[in-house]
């Protein structure tokens, strides 16, 4: 069926019909309750008020001051009574985010999406860069099982401090460098080609992918992503995935 107005791209996706995925999740105005430095990126920590953490790997949507849409967040702590997420200031949205002081309070919306399967029996977390971001939530969660960190920079590499047991390196050692040959179950979140590499080591790794997101629920289809069994809509089908998933 072609669907007037969209192209037949989403068209394939038969959006009538399609799954919103807001089970579980709430929309919440959070108050800040602390700001840090942590290397290059900032560790927003909000009251958690009615919001449950969700599995590892799920995200929140933020409300980013001045910006017309929220920005998506994984969790990477959850203190008792606080969520905290990990914050790389890269664009209007995110240091907005940033620059929120204790006290100010922006509306969030979560958990949303597919987390990471917790029943593996040999974990290893693999991380890069601002893909850290759910790892420390992850190995809180796992027992703080074995971690694996690249960074671009050594400043960039302080947010490690983070995750427990892991071992970092810096560009231009690669993570993929640090993952074993023998059988483990990796949990990764990184840059694509971080994830493209891990995947090519280890064909059936977790693997949290990112796309732009404008809803985070299944209603906007601006995250969909071609997983070779089909295009997926990243925030309902992910953003953690088995497999490949390359934006269209
Ligand atoms: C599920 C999920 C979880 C995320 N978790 C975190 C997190 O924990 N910490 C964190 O710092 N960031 C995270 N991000 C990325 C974050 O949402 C984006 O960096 C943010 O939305 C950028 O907004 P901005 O206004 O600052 O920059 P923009 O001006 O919107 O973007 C800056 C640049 O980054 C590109 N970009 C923006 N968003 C994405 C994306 N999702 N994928 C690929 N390229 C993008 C833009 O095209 C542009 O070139 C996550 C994204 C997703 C989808
Ligand atoms: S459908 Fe709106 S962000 Fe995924």
């Amino acid at each position: 069926m072609t669907v007037p107005g969209l192209s037949p791209v989403h068209a394939g996706l038969r959006p009538p019909a399609a799954r919103l995925s807001l089970e579980g999740a709430r929309r919440e105005r959070l108050r800040v309750s602390g700001v840090e430095v942590v290397g290059l990126y900032t560790l927003l920590r909000l009251e958690r008020g009615g919001l449950e953490p969700g599995i590892p790997g799920q995200f929140f949507m933020l409300e980013a001051p001045g910006c017309v849409l929220p920005r998506p967040m994984s969790l990477c702590l959850a203190p008792l009574g606080e969520l905290a997420f990990l914050i790389d200031p890269i664009g209007p949205g995110t240091q907005a985010l940033c620059a929120l002081g204790p006290g100010d309070a922006i509306h969030v919306l979560g958990p949303l999406g597919n987390g990471f399967d917790l029943d593996v029996g040999r974990p290893l977390l693999v991380g890069g860069g601002i893909g850290i971001a759910p790892l420390p939530y992850l190995a809180e969660q796992l027992g703080q099982p074995r971690a694996v960190l690249g960074f671009r920079s050594a400043t960039h590499a302080e947010a490690a401090a983070l995750v427990p047991n892991a071992q970092v390196v810096i560009e231009p050692t690669l993570v993929t460098a640090l993952v074993p040959r023998e059988p483990v179950d990796v949990l990764a979140c990184g840059p694509v080609p971080m994830l493209e590499a891990v995947r090519r080591l280890v064909p059936r790794a977790q693997l949290a992918w990112e796309a732009p997101m404008a809803c985070g629920y299944g209603a906007c289809y601006a995250c969909v992503v071609d997983t070779g069994a089909g295009l997926k809509r990243l925030c309902v089908e992910g953003p953690v995935l088995p497999g490949f998933a390359r934006k269209v």
